[in-house]
């Protein structure tokens, strides 16, 4: 059956890639999006065939015309990263809890059929627990992280309080194409890619052991549209990554495979809000969504690596 999705922060890098499966997969898909940190040229191959809303999801006028005429949301639309949050916790606030809010108050108000929520692994933060599991109690230590948990139980909320079907899904550390690798605020893995591919040095954070579950934009396509239809899987946190662990180091000796060029590394201070280590148990998501993650982390750093140089 086709519906009519909303992907609010559309024009971003893994809204784009959710916005592309939906519109292969035969779906009506409306976009709401400001372009802060999303980028024009991400829509740009599927202008014609979405209907764009711009606009600002702290305005609940902005997200309730955006919700109009739409069977189901996938809010994604957020200010994605630590340091920018640690430097500007006032603005995190106000995007990711008030307009998740405002999402949440829209799509109640519209009678949609499902919320799909993006959280986040930083959510853990300080609880070093390993593999992080949903049951672990968060605590998390940059107000992005706070921020994310704030949006999750909100979702969480309208689903006891309102009956309104939501999901939320702890992303863990995706990369892909289109992750904009010239933002101060980019992905580890877009910057070291970009960077090796110019022969630039590359500063590491720390001393490169820290780890991540670094999960490929594809298997988070994959379960971000099962959260949509899942019949187990409302009122449910889940954790999206791959389940494996894979330390900076690591992540260099892929790059330098990719671009076939080693890297000139240079080590700085660790980041603030950071934590150490992260991987994800994702039973839940495999007994509520099926979800299972099928591109691995060497294969998606050469896709990533792929898609940039073509
Ligand atoms: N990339 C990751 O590793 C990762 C990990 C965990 C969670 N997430 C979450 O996934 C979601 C998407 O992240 P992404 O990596 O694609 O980042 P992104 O910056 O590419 O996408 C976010 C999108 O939201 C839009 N946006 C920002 N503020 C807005 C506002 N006030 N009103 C309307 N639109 C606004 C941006 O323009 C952008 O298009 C975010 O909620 C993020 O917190 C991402």
């Amino acid at each position: 059956m086709t519906e009519t999705y909303l992907v609010t922060g559309g024009g971003g890098f893994i809204g784009s890639h959710i916005v592309d499966e939906l519109l292969s997969r035969g779906h009506a898909v409306k976009v709401l999006d400001n372009f802060s940190t999303g980028r024009r040229q991400n829509i740009a191959h599927f202008a014609q065939d979405i209907d764009l809303v711009e606009g600002d999801v702290r305005s609940y006028e902005r997200a309730n015309t955006a919700v109009k005429g739409v069977d189901v949301v996938i809010h994604l639309a957020a200010l994605p990263s630590v340091p920018r949050s640690v430097q500007d916790p006032l603005t995190t606030t106000e995007v990711n809890i008030t307009g998740t809010l405002n999402v949440l108050l829209a799509a109640r108000d519209r009678e949609v059929r499902r919320v799909v929520v993006a959280s986040s692994s930083s959510v853990y933060g300080a609880n070093d627990f390993l593999p992080k599991h949903e049951e672990l109690i968060p605590h998390p230590i940059s107000p992005y992280g706070v921020s994310k948990l704030a949006a999750e139980q909100y979702a969480m909320a309208f689903n006891a309080v309102y009956g309104l079907e939501t999901v939320a899904l702890r992303y863990f550390n995706v990369f892909g194409p289109r992750q904009d690798p010239n933002s101060q605020y980019s992905g580890v893995v877009a910057l070291f890619l970009r960077l090796g591919s110019e022969g630039s040095p590359v500063t590491v954070c720390g001393d490169g052991t820290q780890t991540r579950d670094f999960t490929y934009v594809a298997n988070v396509v994959d379960a971000s549209l099962l959260a949509a239809d899942a019949l187990q899987a409302s009122g449910s946190v889940l954790n999206i990554g791959c389940g494996a662990s894979y330390s900076v180091l690591d992540l260099i000796a892929a790059v330098e495979k990719a671009t076939g060029r080693p890297l000139e590394l240079r080590f700085g201070a660790a980041r603030p809000g950071d934590v150490k280590h992260s991987f994800a148990n994702i039973d839940r998501a495999r007994a509520r969504l099926g979800y299972e993650p099928s591109v691995p982390f060497d294969a998606g750093i050469l896709r990533t690596y792929e898609a940039a140089v073509t």
